[in-house]
């Protein structure tokens, strides 16, 4: 038995002792790093290619490689091959099947290259499929915020600081601010993409190789904009791998802020939103609740994104030069931060789209916490009042309001004369959320024709249909 794991072993030249079981089971990657099987051949072939093109492997060695490969892809994925811990990993999981079809022909695959630029490059092509995936389910949040405008353009919102009232906010100019971050998640992941995109392959172990091989080449054919250039920064780089969860938890932290705000307008003290029951869940006790566990989820599992990252800093902390086998603990980290960032990413563009605004519990409210104060103070700014003078001026004013339990616009005119002889009935079109939304100008602010013209570009981004007439908030 012990003989026999021995031979499986494709290091186990110099070892006249088989390992230890434990030592086995300790050491293995085979039960998370099978999920790189695609680009792990993917990588072979690219790799058997440019052996073939430089003459180290002929083109019958190379057809047949390339055969035995595709063969060994379409069994994983029939559920037709057996792992093994005795094999470590994906990639001697594949190379030993190979050899086992081919021979000597299967022995020929690994010239010119170890695992330590194996695994780089098979990770490499994962993160990259990935990121292209976590674009497509960001654009459709971004989607599901610009499809809902047109239908909430109306729809006036408190904006807070510190979570207190502090200006009204078209409800759109939330939605296309979730668009906004969500684009420099988006602009971010293909950022990396560019540093992860760099070819690994033919580092070798850490040093090169003095076999004739062509990494331009390998990299060519698997679709990488460039090779990266010292064979010692190959096998022990794994910024791509923390660059890109960097990227995901940054996304992440978007999500849980927007999960975070969705929470509390969803409760009867705010009473904006009405969630969808599909995703909600209730209480084993409570016969009465409706629970926003999906948002709360999404907020909860920013903390294992948050996790992951640290953990991934951590372990290339103080790490020598150049692979260390530390590095296996990349993968699962970022395969779990990827999981768990699509899964929020889709459930986020659900729960945008078949959220209702509650619009009478929000207007109803909407006069409450004096959200046009600083209307007011820009209204006597324009008077040519000093911006100082002006706040204190409203400020007292907005005392007195409080004082009598009324909001500003139902103080007497002489009132406000007696705290202000330049105020005159005009002052009644800067009153009020909606006079105080549309008196509104600067580039980027919540005026109505900001927010319109922002939204145009959103949908024409998005190829959506661009609002009508009647649509638009007066
Ligand atoms: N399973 C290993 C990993 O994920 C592959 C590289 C192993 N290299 C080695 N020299 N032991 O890092």
């Amino acid at each position: 038995m012990s003989e026999q794991r021995k031979t499986e072993k494709a290091w186990s030249g110099v070892f006249t002792e088989a390992t230890d079981k434990q030592v086995e089971l300790f050491t293995e990657s085979i039960s998370f790093d099978q999920r790189l099987y695609d680009q792990d051949i993917r990588g072979s072939i690219g790799h058997a290619r440019m052996l073939r093109d430089v003459g180290l492997l002929n083109d019958e060695e190379f057809r047949q490689i390339e055969a035995g490969l595709l063969e060994i892809k379409s069994r994983i994925e029939k559920n037709d091959f057996e792992y093994t811990t005795a094999l470590e990993d994906i990639h001697m999981h594949i190379e030993k099947a190979l050899i086992d079809r081919l021979g000597d022909v299967g022995r020929k695959l690994h010239t010119g290259r170890s695992r330590n630029d194996q695994v780089s490059t098979d990770f490499r092509l994962w993160i990259r499929d990935a990121i292209d995936q976590l674009d497509l389910l960001l654009a459709d949040v971004q989607k599901a915020f610009v499809t809902r405008s047109p239908r909430d353009l109306g729809v006036i919102l408190p904006g807070y600081t510190h979570t207190q009232r502090a200006q009204p906010v078209l409800a759109v100019h939330y939605w296309l601010c979730y668009c906004e971050k969500f684009q420099r998640d988006r602009d971010r992941l293909a950022d990396c993409r560019k540093r992860v995109n760099q070819s690994s392959l033919g580092a070798a172990a850490c040093a090169g190789t003095s076999l004739p091989i062509d990494r331009f080449r390998s990299a060519e054919y698997l679709g990488f904009e460039g090779v990266a250039a010292n064979s010692l920064d190959i096998s022990s780089d794994r910024d791509f791998a923390l660059e890109f969860a960097f990227v995901m938890t940054a996304c992440a932290l978007h999500l849980s802020t927007w999960a975070e705000e969705w929470i509390w307008w969803s409760t009867v003290e705010f009473h904006f939103l009405k969630l969808p029951q599909g995703y909600c869940t209730g209480s084993s006790i409570m016969p009465q609740k409706v629970n926003p566990d999906v948002l709360e989820l999404i907020r909860g599992k920013t903390a294992r994104m948050v996790g992951n990252l640290q953990s991934l800093m951590v372990l290339v902390k103080g790490l020598p030069l150049a692979y260390n086998r530390d590095l296996q603990e990349d993968k699962q980290r970022v395969f779990d931060s990827f999981d768990t960032l699509s899964a929020s990413l889709a459930l986020a563009a659900g729960l945008v789209a078949k959220t209702e605004l509650d619009r009478e519990a929000i207007a109803a409210h909407l006069d409450e916490g004096y959200l046009d104060a600083t209307s007011l103070m820009e209204y006597l700014i324009r008077k040519d009042i000093p911006q100082r003078t002006a706040h204190g001026i409203v400020g007292r004013l907005v005392r007195s309001a409080m004082d009598h339990r009324l909001p500003l616009v139902e103080l007497p005119l002489s009132e406000l004369q007696e705290a202000c002889p330049e105020i005159d009935e005009s002052v009644y079109d800067f009153l009020g959320a909606a006079n105080a939304i549309a008196a509104m100008k600067s580039y980027g602010s919540t005026a109505p024709d900001q927010v319109h013209s922002q939204l145009s570009l959103w949908q024409k981004k998005f190829k959506l249909l661009p609002r009508t007439k009647q649509e638009t908030v007066q």
